[in-house]
């Protein structure tokens, strides 16, 4: 699976989004240590604080079926610009991979990529808790 590949992907995870009250639809990519990709897409609530975030939902969507190491994602808005994870998914994300690299993908394709401990410094995570 290239860089390229899962940017596609996540451009793709579009599609299923459900978004009535933004209209910003969001798809992402997130690639296990196994090969194996899990796509995912926001979907939002007439209770605004009960939307989930497509990052979150690819994750929940692979730990959910066992998967529990990752390499990467790809991150796919509808903006002009790069769309970066926001906080909440940065955090989810740090929990099961704070290796993982993150890739910011705009709508023409191009995409930027930098690793999650840049998008959350000193994050607290499992290890906090030992
Ligand atoms: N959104 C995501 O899916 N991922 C992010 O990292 C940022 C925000 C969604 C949530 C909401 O449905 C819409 O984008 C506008 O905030």
């Amino acid at each position: 699976m290239t860089d390229r590949q899962l940017a596609e992907l996540a451009l793709d995870a579009r599609k299923h989004a459900y978004v009535p009250y933004s209209n910003f639809k969001v798809g992402a990519a997130l690639l296990c240590s196994d090969g194996t990709v899990f796509t995912g897409c926001n979907v939002e609530n007439a209770a605004y604080g009960s939307t989930i975030c497509a990052e979150r939902t690819a994750l929940v969507k692979a730990v959910s079926e066992g998967q529990r190491s990752f390499t990467a994602i790809a991150i796919a808005g509808s903006g002009d610009d790069f769309c970066w994870p926001c906080g909440s998914c940065r955090q989810m994300l740090f929990e099961f991979a704070p290796d993982l690299r993150v890739l910011a993908v705009r709508p023409d394709g191009q995409f930027q990529t930098t690793a999650l401990t840049e998008l959350l410094p000193h994050a607290f995570g499992p290890t906090a808790l030992n």
